[in-house]
């Protein structure tokens, strides 16, 4: 049997995709184990959620900046990772930018969820976005991670209609169902060929 794809798993909110993933771990049909949650939000909702699946979690001050880590948070997080012996690193909500040294040290090995049908609307509150910019569809992607805001090489997406009457709120709503069929299906798609995703 092969052996279950290491996430490290990285949140700032309240952790309804880490949610996502763990149950479809539980339910059997991922092959992985999440070797490690952080955040950088002291509160988040994400540190409950670990500790209800008995997932080991930390909060990781993230230092001055506003968008981005200080470095030495940086590479704190780096060793954090590897020392759980994380393969994939997981960004499920996570809103800050990695830089160095996270992707030199998880090559094509970190990936997002994005709530919009990328490149279109990027940033904050993609959904809001999409809702003001009266589109009939949006929807989520998931991609590798770079070193730009939501750009890197795609992996999947699913669309979701906007329908007549929608807030920012029931479209974020319908938006996150979508997420969390779509983020536990890659990551088990990556799990299933492991052996040349991690060559
Ligand atoms: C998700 O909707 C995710 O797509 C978004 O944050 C939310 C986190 O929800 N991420 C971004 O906007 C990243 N640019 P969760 O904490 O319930 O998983």
């Amino acid at each position: 049997m092969t052996p279950p794809l290491v996430l490290g798993v990285l949140g700032s909110g309240k952790g309804s995709n880490f949610a996502a993933i763990a149950e479809a771990i539980a339910d059997g049909w991922l092959n992985a184990k999440v070797g490690l949650v952080v955040t950088d939000v002291p509160d988040a909702g994400i540190l409950r959620l670990a500790a209800a699946h008995g997932v080991p979690a930390v909060h990781l001050p993230p230092g001055r900046f506003k968008t981005k880590l200080e470095p030495e948070s940086e590479q704190l997080l780096a060793r954090s990772l590897q020392d759980a012996g994380v393969e994939l690193v997981v960004l499920a909500g996570y809103m800050r930018l990695l830089k160095e040294p996270m992707v030199t040290a998880f090559p094509r090995r970190i990936i997002n969820i994005h709530p919009s049908l990328l490149p279109k609307f990027p940033g904050l509150a993609a959904w809001q976005q999409a809702l003001e910019a009266g589109e009939s569809e949006t929807g989520c992607t998931v991609h590798y991670v770079d070193l730009g805001m939501d750009t890197g090489p795609m992996i999947a997406q699913e669309s979701v209609p906007v329908l007549p009457g929608d807030t920012a709120e029931t479209l974020h709503t319908r938006i996150q169902q979508a997420e969390h069929r779509l983020y536990p299906q890659v990551i088990a798609d990556l799990a299933a060929r492991r052996a040349t995703f991690l060559a």
